[in-house]
């Protein structure tokens, strides 16, 4: 009796944290989004004066040309031959396929496919970078 009560209690507050959270990620794309950079960590920071990683510091991305947000990192002749500025729409398509959007930049890693949670991605990179 107490297993399936334990059970029952259980159940009761997964079911009552569900829809709260889903409401919570559908309200903030901010915060889903930053999540979803949680898989661009390893290699880029976002604040002011961050260090270059696997790949550029990202302060100030939006408005910039592409290959020059990070003065001192390496970029390919590819990034900085591509000649356009980053807004939501060309990080939407550099990010959900680099290699197809700039063929030969040194970035292989691709944003999520949901275009919603590149969305989210590209909001919360918009509050987290000026
Ligand atoms: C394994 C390392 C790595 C990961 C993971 C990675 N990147 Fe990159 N990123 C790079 C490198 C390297 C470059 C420079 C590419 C070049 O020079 O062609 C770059 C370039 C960029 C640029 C262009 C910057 C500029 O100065 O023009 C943006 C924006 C960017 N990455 C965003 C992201 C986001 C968002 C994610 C997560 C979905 C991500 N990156 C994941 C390595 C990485």
């Amino acid at each position: 009796m107490k297993t399936v009560a334990a059970f029952a209690l259980v159940g009761a507050i997964v079911m009552g944290a569900s829809p709260a959270l889903a409401q919570t990620q559908a309200a903030d794309p901010v915060a889903q989004g930053q999540r979803v950079f949680l898989a661009c960590k390893t290699c880029h920071t976002l604040e002011a004066g961050g260090k270059d990683g696997a790949g550029p510091n990202l302060n100030g991305l939006f408005g910039k040309k592409a290959g020059t947000v990070s003065k001192g990192f390496n970029y390919s002749p590819a990034l900085k031959a591509y000649g356009k500025v980053w807004d939501d729409a060309t990080l939407d398509a550099y990010l959900a396929n680099p290699t197809k959007a700039v063929p030969g930049t040194k970035m292989v890693t691709r944003a999520p496919a949901d275009p919603a949670r590149r969305a989210a991605l590209i909001q919360y990179l918009k509050s987290a970078t000026r």
